[in-house]
């Protein structure tokens, strides 16, 4: 174990018996905060003043000191594995953001660690959003870039986020089990919207505590590509957040836009080990939406003995679509506040996605509470024309 490892800490030594990971369970995250396998703590404190003064020599010599020896790297558990591709990714983003020169062609010693701790992680060989915020320390431990307070705001703003996606995406699996005449799908529908309240109070928080200006001009070029084994890797950004993969659960396997499932398709190897699975199990469809339209539209006999319990089912659905467009709304705000022309320096997001695309995103949202709306409304019509008729 290694000294830094809190006593009494389990320590998870690799991936489970069936061969897959179980990142991003609580009691997970707290050990990876608390390690620091490769006593890096001092040297990272010192990270905002390096890159203030864009002293890439400085960086890349860190770079260097840190990485660790062979045999060091073959004992580490999957934690500590996870804390040093932290810690190592901090250094990658400092350096590109002050030089064209890629961080593996200054250091390529790093390359073969990168691609060990990315093997031993099942995650992609360089630094996540989940390395940056779950597994970052917080107080006088936190690694940052810039050591400014609207930094930490962004880090906590994803920190607070990603337990509730974690849980709501596995009332996502749930739902796509469970039939839209059910009592349970309203009900485990508006669960699911609760968790997702957090989205809004944290983009609330950002908006109000971040300027785009300082997102755009400072933070942004830390999350920039950096190219490994002649591939490119995107930076740890809120894009990483997968709002996207509940969107296609609830309406985007089949009721998309080819541009915004091929954002889903390059952002989901940035997720964790679970969450991919899930992507490949909901892939195919049918969504949510999808079936409860299709409930809608089934034979007039069976619609009118389930109608009751599709209403409440839809109108679980639009609360939380409604939630959704109001993160969405507000989110696209400082998006295209810290993307206009005179103010940015990238006319791309870190996930590679640009402004046009969280409008194209935002619409699909409400076109399928529209949908939604629509099934409903005609159902609903019916069966009050039926009893006028009767
Ligand atoms: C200054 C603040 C922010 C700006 C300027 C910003 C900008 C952007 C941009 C331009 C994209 C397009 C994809 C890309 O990055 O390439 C994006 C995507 C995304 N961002 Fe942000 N973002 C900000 C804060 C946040 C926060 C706080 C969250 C959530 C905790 C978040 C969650 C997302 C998600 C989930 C996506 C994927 C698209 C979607 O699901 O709608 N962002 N963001």
């Amino acid at each position: 174990m290694s000294p830094h490892t809190l006593p009494g800490t389990p320590v998870s030594h690799g991936p489970m018996s069936d061969g897959t990971f179980s990142h991003g369970d609580p009691l997970q995250n707290e050990r990876v905060r608390a390690l620091d396998p490769l006593g890096a703590d001092q040297a990272l404190a010192t990270l905002p003043e390096l890159n203030g003064r864009a002293d890439v020599p400085a960086l890349a010599a860190m770079l260097r000191e840190l990485l660790p020896h062979e045999r060091d790297l073959a004992g580490y558990s999957t934690d500590e594995c996870l804390a040093v591709m932290r810690d190592l990714g901090m250094l990658l983003g400092s350096i590109k953001r002050h030089d064209e020169t890629e961080p593996a062609g200054l250091v390529p010693e790093v390359v073969p660690v990168l691609r060990e701790l990315g093997r031993r992680t099942g995650m992609v060989p360089r630094d996540t959003v989940h390395h940056y915020t779950t597994w970052n320390p917080t107080g006088a431990r936190q690694r940052m870039y810039t050591g400014d307070p609207q930094e930490s705001c962004l880090q906590e703003s994803v920190r607070m986020v990603f337990p509730r996606l974690r849980s709501g995406l596995e009332l996502c699996d749930v739902l796509a089990h469970t039939d839209p005449t059910d009592g349970t799908f309203a009900t485990v529908l508006d669960e699911l919207t609760d968790l997702l309240g957090a989205m809004v109070d944290s983009i609330d928080m950002v908006v109000q505590e971040v300027s785009p200006a300082f997102f755009a001009r400072v933070l942004r070029p830390y999350y920039e590509n950096v190219t490994l084994d002649g591939r490119s890797y995107l930076g740890p950004a809120a894009a990483q957040v997968p709002l996207w993969l509940i969107d296609l659960a609830v309406w985007a396997s089949d009721h998309s836009e080819p541009g915004y499932q091929e954002f889903l398709a390059e952002s989901i190897p940035y997720s964790l080990p679970r969450w991919r699975e899930l992507y490949a199990s909901w892939l195919r469809g049918p969504s949510l939406v999808g079936r409860l339209v299709e409930a809608f539209g089934d034979d007039p006999g069976e619609r009118e003995r389930s109608a009751p319990q599709l209403l409440e089912s839809a109108e679980a659905l639009l609360r939380l679509l409604r939630v959704i467009m109001v993160f969405r709304g507000r989110h696209l705000g400082i998006a295209r506040k810290a993307y206009q022309e005179d103010v940015r320096l990238f006319p791309v997001g870190s996930g590679g996605a640009s402004v046009e695309l969280l409008k194209q995103i935002l619409d699909l949202t409400r076109d399928n509470a529209n949908l939604t709306r629509g099934s409903a409304h005609a159902t609903r019509d019916a069966g009050q024309n039926a009893k006028a008729a009767s």
